[in-house]
């Protein structure tokens, strides 16, 4: 069965654009695979050190994977910094990568901002971690929304550039595998990491600006659904969000230049689990005033009962923490498994 990692960091609200580019997509991959699920509170640090509440922050983002249906049974909850292996190989893979590829980081620069000397070291390494958490268990699918793609395409050349430099120290061991890059064979001990950013909203954008990401740190709250949002709020943000004058197109090409229709037909794709197009059979001709009530319906059909059992989880902080916890010992013993092969592969006495 392949294997799928991915991560949300638990810092502050969760929206729509995290739950239909990330976690929803992680709950229809459990299906045909062996799957790893990670609150990745080491990478919380990085922008903001002291949080106000860490563990409910922590407990939110297990409870919304619950929630959503991920099964900590079948696969595996839990928090990064449960298994310090992550922090180990991210160390090694510091140095791997090199500094002018973390120069090319676009989020990096976006919340470095103008004061980029006086961002930490963390914020600067951090996709150095990021390909530390998929790779410790030497995953290969990555669900993630599209803000993640650059940072993924970096952990495939810090494996590639590790591979390639312990080409002969991977050979002595019995731990590389045999793959074929293009044309190449090529004897290898980390696998390419494939992100898997596809689906109908892989970018979710603000609902008062369609050209402007939905995220956690716009100022204003109309701009994004929180998951936490009762059914009212949603009904209120859909109905203020901003649209232009005319109706729906009946084709997929006719929402090109028109970033906000585009985002609410691929939201409603999305949580319908159908393609634009046929989003657009249904609703080609028809004004923003007769779609966004069938909006607000589907997405309170969705996202209440989710809303509703976080908000139950949350209120059993035992039951979260046990479900962490045990996640956390199953994850540290995969991890540590690599961690022996790479220190090994290093030559690290042990
Ligand atoms: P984070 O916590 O910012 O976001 C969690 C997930 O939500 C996706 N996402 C979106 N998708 C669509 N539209 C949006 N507007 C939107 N906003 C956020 C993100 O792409 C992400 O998939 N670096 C990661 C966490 C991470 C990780 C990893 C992911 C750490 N280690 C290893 C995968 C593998 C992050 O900050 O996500």
């Amino acid at each position: 069965k392949p294997l799928v990692f991915s991560g949300v960091q638990p810092t502050g609200n969760l929206h729509l654009g995290n739950y239909l580019g990330a976690i929803r997509k992680f709950v229809a991959l459990q299906e045909n695979n062996d799957c790893i699920y990670c609150v990745v509170d080491l990478h919380a640090i990085t922008a903001q050190l002291v949080h106000e509440d860490m563990p409910g922050q922590i407990r939110a983002i297990a409870a919304a994977f619950i929630a959503s249906g991920i099964d900590p049974e079948k696969h595996i909850v839990f928090n990064q910094s449960a298994v310090p292996q992550h922090a180990e190989l991210a160390w090694i893979f510091n140095c791997v990568a090199r500094i002018g590829w973390m120069n090319r980081m676009t989020q990096f620069k976006d919340k470095a901002g103008k004061d980029r000397e006086n961002a930490s070291l963390g914020l600067f390494a951090y996709p150095s971690l990021m390909a530390a958490d998929i790779l410790v268990y030497r995953a290969t699918h990555v669900p993630v929304g599209d803000d993640q793609k650059q940072h993924l395409e970096l952990a495939r050349d810090i494996a590639q550039k590790f591979n390639n430099d312990f080409m002969e120290h991977i050979r002595r061991t019995d731990y590389g595998v045999d793959t074929m890059v293009g044309e190449e064979h090529v004897h290898a001990y980390f696998p390419a990491v494939e992100p898997l950013i596809d689906g109908p909203a892989p970018r979710v954008m603000s609902l008062r600006d369609g050209t402007k990401k939905m995220s956690k740190s716009d100022a204003s709250d109309l701009s994004r659904i929180n998951l936490m949002d009762d059914a009212e709020m949603i009904a209120k943000k859909i109905r203020k969000a901003k649209t232009d004058p005319d109706a729906l197109p009946s084709e997929v090409e006719g929402l090109k230049g028109r970033p906000e229709a585009d985002n609410l037909v691929g939201i409603y794709a999305a949580l319908a689990d159908k393609t634009k197009e046929e989003v657009l059979q249904e609703f080609g001709g028809q004004q923003f005033s007769v779609f966004k009530p069938a909006l607000i319906d589907l997405s309170v059909a969705v996202l209440a009962p989710i809303t509703g059992e976080m908000r139950r989880l949350m209120d059993d902080t035992s039951h979260i923490d046990g479900i962490l916890r045990k996640g956390g010992e199953r994850a540290r013993v995969r991890a540590e498994k690599t961690m022996k092969q790479v220190r090994e592969i290093i030559g690290f006495l042990q």
